[in-house]
């Protein structure tokens, strides 16, 4: 299978952003250095000090350059400029679907990272709210919205990934079941952004508990949803819509769920459809403290199993009709009970030893497999990957093939290199497969990497995530 990169990768590509020239005010530019894409590359157009303007605008527009591109230091300034024209950009007949689907979904995670940052004021829950009807925009004009939106968003962003997945699927399956109407969906769509802000209450070494959470930790945990709303509520004044889906989303129909064990006709519809995309979604993540990500066919399969004890029967029909139309499911999967992944660690990589950063971000890389032939190392044919954690130890990617556990690898990128993380080797120790033609794989570097190189990536593309690891 010949991996499609494309298909997976944010706009985020070697350390550039795309914008959209004929959407943006250009004085939003100002004081950015602005790059064109030049085939292999990108160079420089206009650097900080020779402001770019409407008439260089207007002169790239002639020539029929529809983008200029940004470094990712400036990401912050970017992702506000694309936030602040999502409505502009999802309205241009001009620009592919798939690229304004990469723009949302990228200045989606943006946001939700600023969300997850510090507790939000009323201007950032006022931006969920835009950028939730910027996503139902985007869902209603184009039927294959949500393939599109699923192709961007799978396996491997954490927190912050969650929220606007969970955004994405609640508007996508509310309006396939015959909810058009755009403000109840936007409605929805915040509250998918928002559901789980509490986390931010909760301390970290809770919410990555490597292991399984002691009770008194897990009660704590349970109180992200009235922690949560009771902030939210104090900023400003919540739809029912967005209510239902933050108070409800972990309650169950057989009053298991919490925090308040509501049953049946006490969970209002909205709140079902949300515990069902929620669960679904933590469950296909991949997720530092848990070995096992479930497959599609193996959460549906779980999902429905617990219907209708826990879930209401026909949202779990809808919604796994949904997710089956666009993503080819293994059925044989199904009936595993057993994880289909290889391990040789069974927690997280790099479980000993001092606490390490590790960052989580995504750019495709390549790389080479080392063959020992007749005490030879011989270099494989390049693959390409994607790279989307590190640490000083090992890094994390995402292949559409599988790796053999010890497995030598040579990652020779170019962009890596860029930072001094240069020919890195490493070893496999760690390849989980996802049962939809993708892998993740853990690799531990030879010789431990430099945290001050690390902490380079930063300079090359945004980091989604970090988390200490022990
Ligand atoms: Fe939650
Ligand atoms: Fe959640």
């Amino acid at each position: 299978m010949e991996m499609d990169i494309n298909k997976r990768s944010l706009c985020c590509q070697a350390g550039y952003l795309p914008v959209p020239l004929g959407c943006v005010p250009v004085e939003s530019l100002s004081g950015l250095e602005i790059y064109l894409a030049t085939g292999d590359g990108y160079s420089l157009y206009s650097a900080v000090d020779l402001d770019f303007n409407k008439d260089d605008s207007q002169r790239l527009l002639n020539s029929g350059v529809e983008f200029v591109y940004v470094s990712v230091r400036d990401h912050k300034v970017y992702y506000r400029t694309m936030e602040n024209a999502l409505q502009n950009i999802i309205a241009d007949p001009k620009i592919k679907e798939e690229k304004k689907n990469e723009i949302l979904y990228a200045t989606a995670m943006e946001l939700s990272n600023q969300l997850l940052t510090i507790p939000p004021g009323k201007k950032e829950v006022e931006r969920a709210v835009n950028l939730a009807r910027a996503t139902v925009q985007l869902i209603m004009k184009d039927k294959n919205a949500f393939q599109r939106l699923y192709e961007a968003f799978n396996h491997d962003f954490y927190t912050s990934t969650h929220l606007v997945n969970v955004c994405g699927m609640t508007i996508s399956v509310a309006q396939k079941m015959g909810l058009t109407d755009m403000n109840i969906l936007q409605n929805l769509g915040t509250g998918g952004l928002l559901h789980d802000i509490g986390k931010i209450f909760i301390p970290h070494e809770v919410l990555n508990n490597p292991g399984a959470l002691s009770p008194d930790q897990f009660e704590f945990m349970k109180t992200h949803v009235d922690r949560g709303f009771e902030h939210l509520t104090k900023v400003m004044e919540l739809t029912a819509e967005t209510q239902a889906i933050i108070l409800e989303h972990h309650e169950r129909m057989d009053g298991s769920g919490y925090p308040r064990g509501l049953h049946h006709d006490q969970l209002s519809s909205l709140g079902r459809l949300a515990g069902i995309v929620d669960t679904f979604d933590a469950m296909t993540s991949v997720r530092p403290y848990r070995s096992h990500t479930f497959s599609v066919a193996e959460a549906l399969q779980q999902i429905e199993d617990d219907a209708p004890a826990k879930f209401d029967s026909e949202i779990v029909h809808a919604f796994a009709s949904m997710v089956q139309n666009i993503i080819p499911v293994d059925e044989s999967e199904k009936t595993k009970t057993s994880p289909s992944c290889k391990e040789k660690q069974s927690v997280t990589m790099d479980a000993s030893g001092p606490i390490h950063t590790q960052y989580y971000f995504r750019i495709p890389v390549v790389l080479q497999r080392l063959h020992k032939i007749k005490d030879k190392l011989i270099l494989g044919p390049q693959e390409k990957v994607i790279a989307h954690k590190i640490s000083c130890l090992s890094l994390g990617l995402l292949s559409d093939r599988p790796f053999e556990l010890d497995q030598n690898i040579c990652i020779v990128d170019t962009k890596l290199q860029s930072i001094g993380l240069g020919r890195l080797l490493a070893v496999v120790i760690r390849c989980q497969d996802h049962s939809d033609g993708w892998y993740t794989v853990d690799a531990k570097f030879h010789k431990p990497q430099p945290p001050e190189v690390i902490e380079k990536l930063k300079t090359i593309t945004v980091i989604r995530e970090v988390s200490h690891l022990a």
